[in-house]
């Protein structure tokens, strides 16, 4: 190890980084590295990251996506199996696009729409489609005020409680946006918001694949209204997703 990234390596540790080894790798410049000192997230130094088979673009404004919101992704490969189907796919609370993308790069025949109130995240959104050249409308709307009728219908809402915002960590609360991460008193206002809205977008038949956060299955399923097909768990083993159809 050479000594400037060994001295990298404890500035970043005495900051609280978690992974201070790691982050030495791949940040590059002493730009890179104040940056990460003040604990601003390593995607949005380096303005990408990974998810599913997709390198997404992503920057302040925009959710860093996250490994365990693949989980989507899978429940949705396992409960519509045909991959050639013409499939119409809505994402409710866009930001980057990335559970939209990673959806159409399976279904090639399938279309969709991405929705986002935020206009700085459909910005992210917007590059990372002309990047992928995907077949997706984005529209920054509310998300119960879009219309039309889906066979799939996506989502990761903001689900945190707001109690619980100072003491995420500050990658988090510092910089991530307050309007994706909170979801009110007991995080689940935006499922009440977004419960009935699915259940009229649903064309018959359809199927939802909601995220949620740790111990909200049997309330978000409840709130859902729907035929409940399963809750999916992560690789933490942390219920993750919960599949619904409208019969
Ligand atoms: C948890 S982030 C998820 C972003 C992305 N789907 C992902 O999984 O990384 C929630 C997103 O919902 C958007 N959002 C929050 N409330 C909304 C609302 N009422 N209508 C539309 N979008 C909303 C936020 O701007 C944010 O981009």
């Amino acid at each position: 190890m050479t000594g400037a990234i060994a001295g990298t390596i404890e500035r970043l540790r005495e900051a609280g980084v978690d992974n201070p080894r790691l982050d030495a790798r791949l940040l590059t410049t002493e730009e890179q590295i104040a940056r990460r000192v003040v604990r601003e997230p390593v995607a949005y130094i380096l303005g990408h990251k990974g998810f599913w088979t997709l390198d997404i673009a992503v920057g302040p404004g925009a959710l860093v996506p996250r490994p365990e919101t693949e989980t989507l992704i899978e429940q949705l490969l396992k409960h519509a199996p045909d991959r050639t189907a013409a499939l119409d796919i809505l994402d409710l609370g866009t930001g980057t696009g990335c559970l939209l993308l990673a959806a159409l790069s399976e279904y090639p025949n399938a279309r969709g729409v991405g929705v986002d109130s935020s206009a700085e995240a459909l910005a992210w959104a917007r590059r990372n489609v002309e990047k992928q050249g995907a077949n997706a409308r984005l529209v920054e709307c509310d998300f119960t005020e879009i219309d039309g009728a889906y066979d799939v219908i996506l989502s990761n809402p903001p689900y945190i409680r707001t109690g619980d915002i100072a003491g995420l960590a500050p990658e988090v609360r510092l910089y991530e946006p307050v309007r994706a991460l909170d979801g009110g008193a007991d995080g689940l206002d935006a499922y009440r918001a977004l419960a009935p809205a699915i259940r009229c977008l649903l064309k018959p038949g359809g199927l939802v694949f909601l995220e949620i956060g740790a111990g909200q299955g049997a309330e978000v399923s409840a709130i859902l209204g729907l035929e409940i097909l399963g809750i999916a768990s992560d690789l933490a083993g942390v219920e993750r997703c919960v599949v619904g159809r409208k019969s």
